[in-house]
């Protein structure tokens, strides 16, 4: 494997799927596989990862707040995003962390974009601007139907919240949604149906991942050896 104690390129990896997809256990896997390998690996979630954030995510995930409509429920998720990309994920690219994020900007395209229906180029938009320009180097994306996430979703004893109590109709446009991205931008996805074995799954996402972080050290090292060899270069 890759050897992470060697100083490395930040890197931002964001988990996206339905619900019930099983993307908080390959989080936990992958966080650990990194970290066991020497990298310094931050997870972290969405909507949450600030302490504003955290506030948001009740507001807006829990019942019983009142009506919210589509496009404060986008405003919510785009604002706890902004404080998240701003006061964690770029301070931790920036010191050459991997980042890993149980969901990030895709699920706002796919559930309040799809979902909800206000489009998908507004809520792009949105979440650009709320990012600074901040999107994922790579995205894993857990490919669930809605028949099978409500089935494992319900079969734990939590009960649904606010976005994963509607109907399948809903959850099939926010699936579609999801490959839909993915295939427009197939290097920067990772599509693997979630029905697969948990350690099927690990393994394919940390040969992808420590791919990825190779090619960027390569990259790094090239880079940092033009600079050396330009007149212009500080060594
Ligand atoms: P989820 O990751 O499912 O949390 P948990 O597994 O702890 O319940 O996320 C909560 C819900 O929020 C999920 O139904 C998807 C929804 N969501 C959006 O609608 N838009 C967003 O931008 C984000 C980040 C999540």
């Amino acid at each position: 494997m890759t050897d992470y104690t060697a100083p490395q390129p930040g890197l931002f990896i964001a988990f996206e799927g339905g619900d019930g997809a099983g993307k908080s256990t390959q989080a936990v896997l992958l966080s650990k596989a990194l970290s066991d390998a020497g990298a310094t690996v931050l997870r972290t979630r969405e909507p949450g990862g600030t302490p504003v954030g955290e506030k948001l995510r009740s507001l807006v995930l829990d019942h019983g707040q009142g009506e919210i409509d589509a496009k404060t429920e986008a405003l919510i998720f785009a604002a706890a995003r902004a404080a998240h990309a701003s006061q964690v994920i770029t301070p931790a690219i920036e010191r050459g962390d991997v980042v890993i994020s149980d969901r990030y900007a895709d699920s706002s395209i796919a559930y309040q974009g799809a979902g909800r229906g206000l489009g998908t180029e507004a809520i792009v938009k949105l979440n650009d601007w709320a990012t600074s320009g901040l999107w994922p180097d790579l995205t894993v994306l857990l490919d669930v139907s809605p028949e099978a996430g409500r089935h494992r979703r319900t079969a734990g004893d939590a009960p649904e919240d606010r976005l994963e109590s509607e109907p399948d109709g809903f959850h099939a446009a926010i699936r579609a949604t999801f490959l839909a991205l993915a295939a427009a931008h197939p290097q920067r996805y990772l599509v693997l149906p979630a029905a697969n074995t948990v350690s099927e799954l690990a393994a394919a996402i940390v040969e992808r991942v420590t791919a990825l972080l190779s090619e960027r050290a390569v990259q790094a090292s090239a880079q940092g050896s033009s600079a050396r060899d330009s007149p212009q270069g500080s060594a």
